[in-house]
Order: structure tokens, then sequence, then C-alpha cells
């Protein structure tokens, strides 16, 4: 491919310019084969979110994850992205001790990773604080609101938040609070579509929802959750487009019995002598 021919690159002020316009396709990804997929269909972002630590790894929930599997998990990611605009999920702790310890840490995901943005989660004031630190550090910012994960031991569970007239203003004030920060959007998860809408209307970067409904100016889904990677509990937010569950029990299943009766590997699948070579592979050391 020549330089002419290279898909433009998404970059966070592109997708701020998108405030009001097509709607942002957004996405996580976790390795180099997935994101090279979700990268050619046309996704716009593609998050290396900390649910890789429930999804991948097997955590209950996000907290443990470490810098060291996000940074693992966001090179070859970004690797794989030609278009999309990579943004590496800061995990739990990893920007809550001080101001030096998260630009450092977003650092990481730019120089080590290859990131072009990172996402945090919060907008408590001094939150709000981190996020103008970044982007006056020139990390580009992804803010999080609503539900953010790493939150729930305070909020006692994964629960729709916004719901009462206080906690909706209170959204608002924190999109606007996120928005003045500098961040280049803002992730809205698990909100009534009504509240996301004014949060849209109430803002100038984008919202990218989650769980909040259709207003918001774009929209993220776990990928795993999207093709239906496992049978389990889905919170009612998510479309599954796949059953890729069923896909690889029912091709694996097939591998385990032709294996077992001796059907694999076949002639097609098989690796012969010349005519004319040795019968019998030379051996190099001496017999006796
Ligand atoms: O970690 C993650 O995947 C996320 C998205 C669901 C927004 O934060």
């Amino acid at each position: 491919m020549t330089p002419q021919q290279e898909p433009s690159r998404m970059t966070a002020p592109l997708l701020r310019a998108r405030k009001g316009g097509g709607k942002i396709v957004a996405l996580t990804a976790y390795d180099y084969a997935v994101a090279s997929i979700l990268d050619a269909a046309g996704a716009d972002l593609l998050l290396v979110g900390d649910s890789l630590g429930m999804v991948l790894l097997g955590y209950e929930n996000t907290l443990p994850v470490t810098m060291d599997e996000m940074i693992g998990h966001t090179k070859p990611v970004a690797r794989a992205a030609r278009r999309a605009l990579v943004v590496g999920d800061m995990p739990f702790l990893s920007y809550h001790l001080s101001e030096e310890q998260a630009v450092a840490n977003a650092g990481r995901f730019i120089k080590e990773g290859g990131a072009a943005a990172v996402k945090i989660e919060g907008a408590s004031p001094r939150r709000v604080r981190l996020i103008e630190t970044l982007v006056e550090a020139d990390i580009p910012v992804l803010g999080h609101i609503g539900l953010t994960p790493q939150s729930i031991g305070r909020f006692g569970g994964f629960k729709v938040q916004g719901t009462t007239p206080a906690g909706a203003r209170r959204l608002v004030a924190e999109a606007r609070a996120v928005e003045k920060a500098g961040a280049f959007g803002v992730v809205v998860e698990c909100v009534p579509a009504e509240v996301a809408a004014v949060i849209t209307a109430e803002v100038g970067i984008p919202t990218i929802g989650i769980g909040a409904g259709p207003g918001c100016d774009g929209q993220i889904i776990v990928f795993h959750d999207l093709v239906g990677f496992h049978h389990g509990y889905m919170p009612k937010f998510v479309k599954t487009y796949a059953d890729l569950h069923g896909v690889i029990s029912e091709a694996v299943g097939r591998y385990r019995d032709d294996v077992r009766s001796g059907v694999f590997p076949d002639e097609a699948h098989s690796y012969h002598l010349k005519a004319g070579a040795a019968r019998r592979p030379k051996s190099g050391r001496a017999r006796g």
C-alpha cells in the first residue's frame, strides 16, 4: 500500500469533531487478531478496556487488573490499528495516588503501548483536575461517567446511574466538568436513555454510550459480548450479533471426535516422504 492509499487515521481532535456528525462506532479490543478485524470493519475507536480482566483473565471484577497487563494488551492492538483511535483504559489505582503517578502511567500507554489516548473513570473535582493535568501533558483523555466499574465498592454493585432528578443533574454537571477539563469525549455507561440524551445535548464533546440509549453521539460495546463469546449473564443493553460460543464449541467438538476416532489427520493433512527416499528417516545416533 502506498502512503497515498493509507486510510486516514482517526485522531482525538478528529473524533471530537464528530460531535453531532456521523455516529461514532467504538468497540473493545484486547489482541492483534481481533483488533485487525475490527479496524478493517470500520471501527472509529478501539478501547483496550480494563474489562479484559473479566473477559480474558477471569477476574471477578476489573479491580485486580495491573498496568503491565494493560500495556501487554495495548501493544498488539496498536500494532493492528491502521485507522481506529486506540485508547488505553487506565486500571484501578494507576491514577489514584498522585498526579505524578497518573502522568507516568498514562505516558506508558502512549510510549510503550502505542495508544493515542487514555480513558479514566470518574468526575470528582480531583479527577477533573487530573484530566486537566493529563491534557496539559499532551495526553488526550476520554472521560467515563455513569456506572464506572472501578467504583463498584462505592456503588455496591453494577447499577443503573442517574435515575433520580438529583442523580441526573449530577451526571450533566460531571459531563460538563469533564469537557471543561479538556477531554475529547466521554463514555456514558448505564444511564437512562432520556438522561444520556440530555447530557449529549448539554456538552460540546461526543458522548459514547454503553447502556445509555440511542441519543448518544456514538456507541461502545464489549466485543466478546457482541459476538456471543460466552453463554452466561448478559446485561440488558448488550445486543448479541453472533454465537461464537456455539460456533467454537461445535468446531472443537468435531475436532475432538475426529482425533479420537483417527479420522484426523487424514491424507490431505499429512506429509509423506518423496518416492525413492529412504523408508525410515536416518538417525544421527549410532545403534547399540
Ligand atoms: O473496560 C471497558 O471495556 C470499558 C467499556 C465497557 C466502556 O470501560
